[in-house]
């Protein structure tokens, strides 16, 4: 959780990144986003599946090229870097995947796939200390030194996603992409590896992206959330005051699916629906991309997009209903 330091660690401005599908156009998979992410803080990114998180996540670290705008780290341009600079970039960001069973070559022992990022970056020429290291890792992530010489499918998911920390943590980097970390492991164990990356952004002073589909995770770990739909966002506030005070008719819906624990309120809770046809990102043109499942919706939202604007302090919304 942030120390209420308001410094801009990365600033995302503009930024598109298009895929171009062959015989059927071009995919907008995220479509002019901006926002800032504070050092020490955690920004949760949430949306629905195909909406454009990890496309979003990726292009902010430099795993796709962008197609338009600018991506700033500590206030450097960091946009599709010259290959001279990047490795001053890729020691400072770094990401966690969402599936642990397909982000670690199952070829490599648990000390190689660590090793690999020390070894890009020249970090700990000797031997002996590397090995320490990584043993030092090991631990820090809640697994042991016995575990170094052995390959993923000995272990577990959670194990497995432990390695994949030990990974990003491997070249001491200050801003993690988390990419759903938890959502491909058993629901008992989820809590376990969030609670470890709460611990580890603590010891480190680590910077978070963390990204989800399920709202209700993120409004414990994250200091801001962002909503995204359709490769915008439309929505972007502290936690509490999203979950408080949602503007956005999208954030309103899925807050609402969101089960209560309480179970007579649970029991009375207006739900919602999200109704209407859910649009193609490809070859979409201008309008709110929400318009077809809102029932605010009017010509304007059709034919305008909406930009993303402050509509109370620190709480932003693209939404045609607050101008
Ligand atoms: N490498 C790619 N090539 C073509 N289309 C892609 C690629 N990666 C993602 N997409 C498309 O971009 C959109 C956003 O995907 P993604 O960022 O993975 O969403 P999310 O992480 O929110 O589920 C989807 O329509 C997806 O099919
Ligand atoms: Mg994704």
């Amino acid at each position: 959780m942030s120390n209420g330091n308001q410094e801009v660690l990365v600033h995302v401005k503009n930024m598109k990144k298009y895929f171009n599908i062959r015989n059927k156009g071009v995919l907008k998979a995220v479509d002019d986003v901006s926002f800032d992410i504070y050092k020490g803080e955690t920004l949760g990114l949430v949306g629905e599946s195909g909406c454009g998180k990890t496309t979003c996540g990726r292009t902010i670290l430099g795993l796709y090229p962008v197609t338009e705008g600018e991506i700033e780290y500590e206030g450097r341009n960091v946009t599709n870097f010259k290959k001279g600079d990047l490795p001053w970039f890729k020691k400072r960001a770094q990401m966690i995947f969402q599936d642990p069973y397909a982000s670690l070559d199952p070829r490599m022992t648990v000390e190689s796939i660590i090793a690999e990022g020390m070894e890009n970056f020249g970090i700990y020429q000797k031997p002996e200390e590397r090995k320490e290291r990584i043993y030092e890792l090991l631990q820090l992530v809640g697994l042991n030194k016995e575990h170094a010489s052995r390959f993923p499918h000995e272990f577990s998911g959670g194990q497995r996603q432990r390695i994949g920390i030990a990974r990003a943590l491997a070249v001491d980097p200050e801003f993690i992409v988390c990419d759903e970390p938890i959502s491909a492991l058993d629901v008992s164990i989820q809590a376990q590896v969030v609670n470890l990356l709460v611990k580890l952004q603590k010891e480190l002073g680590l910077t978070y992206l963390f990204i989800a589909h399920d709202l209700s995770m993120v409004k414990h770990i994250s200091d801001r959330v962002g909503v995204m739909y359709m490769g915008h966002i439309v929505e972007l506030a502290s936690s509490t005051e999203l979950y408080a005070n949602p503007q956005h008719p999208y954030t309103k819906a899925l807050l609402s699916a969101i089960p209560i624990p309480d179970p007579e309120k649970e029991k009375n809770k207006v739900v919602l629906p999200l109704e209407g046809e859910v649009g193609s990102p490809i070859n979409c043109g201008p309008g709110c991309r929400f318009a077809s499942r809102c029932k605010y919706a009017t010509e304007k939202c059709k034919t305008e997009t909406p930009e993303l604007k402050e509509i109370e302090a620190g709480h932003f919304a693209a939404c045609h209903l607050f101008e």
